[in-house]
């Protein structure tokens, strides 16, 4: 997709498909007032008949308007002008584009220059206008031998706003489109189904980031060399799977080497069988996206790359396929983690905190000023917070408290469980230091609290999206969350 800047009057914009905003029981935006003007009170007349009365999301194409050098006008429907906040801003902008998408329209112009967002600003609306495209834009083709047709529509424009610096537009649109390629990079992998997307996959997928970036390195240990750091937690989850378990390094550099970095840390199963503890059959075609945690990383440190933040960041992704077999891990094993605390395995479904608690362990090596882990990790958080909200657990409260702002800005939202240490007795074990499950209760809290005895050694928080990060039913597929969230994060950050 290409983004500009167009200035222009309504009726003189010469493309495909021209938007203007009518607000609730139509009134009309300063752009629609115009295209009204010249058609003869040719949208006065549509309000009118009340088939279209510009309620929030509403949309009506009309073919030939008169008066317009644009070939469609598309009315959008804004809801109540003084409550245009950020959500329903992208509401809006997304049943534009979903419009303009359905239809065979190559270029899109929004005149949208009077459009005014409670708290944001004109560039505000360029970013989360690109970024809003590029998802929107967004097929699964991989795996189907008829391809989906592509969007027709390659070109956005956008009226300039008064007062506004061309510059500023410009590059909120390079950044919306930036994070909305990092989402759909992460939604991408998550949709590819077990039998491609393996732990070598996504090694594979990263290498080739690491490869388009003079900023970033990328390293891809095996299990031998995950062995000789006595990774034995994690290794453990792929004792029973014939694919390699990879762990994966991404380091971006975008400040001085002697910066300290944050990291981020993602579950990468890229199939939970269960393993001996073997699932049930309903459903268990949805634990391709088990590496979902994985697929936002790696998106995320795509775009974090190509926005070129100011700040380093590394990447590590602990990549594993969980699945029963005769060198399977059993219920009662006990392994030694890389921090030597001896695990008992009661459950060998509970592998999402076997493998991350070895990374975390790792992370350990780069001083980093915040770990952020993000993993599809319990079914008590799909319970808990459904599909709107992921389940957040820090050790930290000011850490907590800006991913809950940057959740709220990125209308990508977390929100927080407690980590009392009342909860950690749920996890003694008689034979080891710890046992891998709490029981049926506080699922989501006590894997937080399981991860946080690997995470003493600098700020953390737990990202839990195993509600958030796909959809079921017709509507099955990968969302890319929390790509936008974190990249909010990183972006707040200074080196
Ligand atoms: N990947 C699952 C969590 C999950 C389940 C995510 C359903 C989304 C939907 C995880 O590995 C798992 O199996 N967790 C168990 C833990 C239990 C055995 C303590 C769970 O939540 O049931
Ligand atoms: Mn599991
Ligand atoms: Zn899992």
């Amino acid at each position: 997709m290409k983004y500009s800047i167009k200035a222009g009057a309504t009726d003189k914009i010469n493309s495909d498909c021209i938007a203007v905003v009518v607000w609730n029981k139509g009134s009309l935006s300063e752009e629609a007032q115009l295209a009204d003007k010249v058609s003869n009170k040719g949208i006065s007349k549509i309000v009118r008949s009340e088939d279209f009365t510009g309620t929030l999301g509403q949309t009506q194409l009309i073919y030939n308007p008169i008066g317009l050098k644009s070939k469609r006008l598309l009315l959008v429907g804004g809801g109540e002008s003084k409550q245009l906040d950020a959500k329903n801003t992208t509401r809006m902008l997304t049943a534009a584009l979903s419009a303009v998408f359905a239809s065979n329209a190559a270029s899109v112009h929004f005149a949208i220059a009077s459009l005014q967002v409670k708290d944001e600003t004109p560039a505000w609306i360029c970013q989360r206008l690109a970024q809003e495209a590029e998802t929107a834009s967004y097929r699964y083709n991989a795996t189907k031998s008829k391809k989906s047709k592509a969007v027709s529509a390659n070109l956005i424009s956008v009226s300039p706003a008064k007062g506004a610096r061309r510059k500023s537009l410009e590059e909120a649109f390079k950044s919306g489109s930036a994070i909305g390629a990092g989402i759909n990079r992460a939604r991408h992998l998550g949709n590819l189904p077990g039998n491609v997307c393996t732990p070598s996959y996504l090694a594979d997928e990263a290498t080739a980031i690491g490869n388009q970036h003079g900023s970033m390195t990328v390293k891809i240990l095996g299990e031998k060399q995950m062995n000789r750091l006595k990774m034995g937690s994690l290794l453990s989850v792929s004792a029973g799977s014939a694919e390699e378990a990879k762990l994966i390094v991404m380091e971006y550099r975008g400040a001085k080497a002697d910066s300290k970095p944050h990291v981020l840390v993602g579950k990468g199963v890229t199939f939970d069988t269960g393993g001996i503890s073997l699932k049930g059959g309903a459903g268990m075609d949805e634990m391709k996206f088990d590496m979902c945690g994985a697929a936002s990383v790696i998106g995320a440190m795509a775009t974090v790359a190509q926005l070129k933040l100011p700040i380093n960041i590394v990447g590590l992704v602990g990549a594993v396929e969980n699945m029963p077999s005769s060198t399977a891990t059993k219920p009662g094993d006990i392994v030694t983690s890389m921090a030597g605390k001896t695990i008992e395995v009661l459950n060998t479904d509970a592998e999402g905190r076997l493998v991350l608690c070895d990374v975390l362990t790792y992370a350990e090596r780069y001083k980093p000023r915040s770990v952020i882990d993000i993993a599809t990790l319990t079914g008590a958080a799909v319970a808990t917070f459904g599909s709107v909200v992921t389940a957040m657990l820090s050790n930290d409260e000011k850490l907590a408290k800006s991913l809950i702002d940057c959740g709220q800005n990125s209308l990508d939202r977390v929100w927080q469980l407690p980590l009392w240490e009342e909860y950690q007795p749920l996890l003694n074990s008689n034979f080891a230091d710890i046992a891998n499950i709490g029981g049926p209760r506080a699922g989501t809290i006590t894997a937080a609290c399981f991860l946080s005895r690997f995470a003493e050694k600098f700020k953390w928080a737990h990202l839990d999206i195993a509600g958030s990060a796909w959809h079921s039913g017709a509507r099955k597929g990968a969302t890319g969350r929390p790509v936008a969230l974190l990249v909010e994060y990183l972006s707040q950050q200074k080196a």
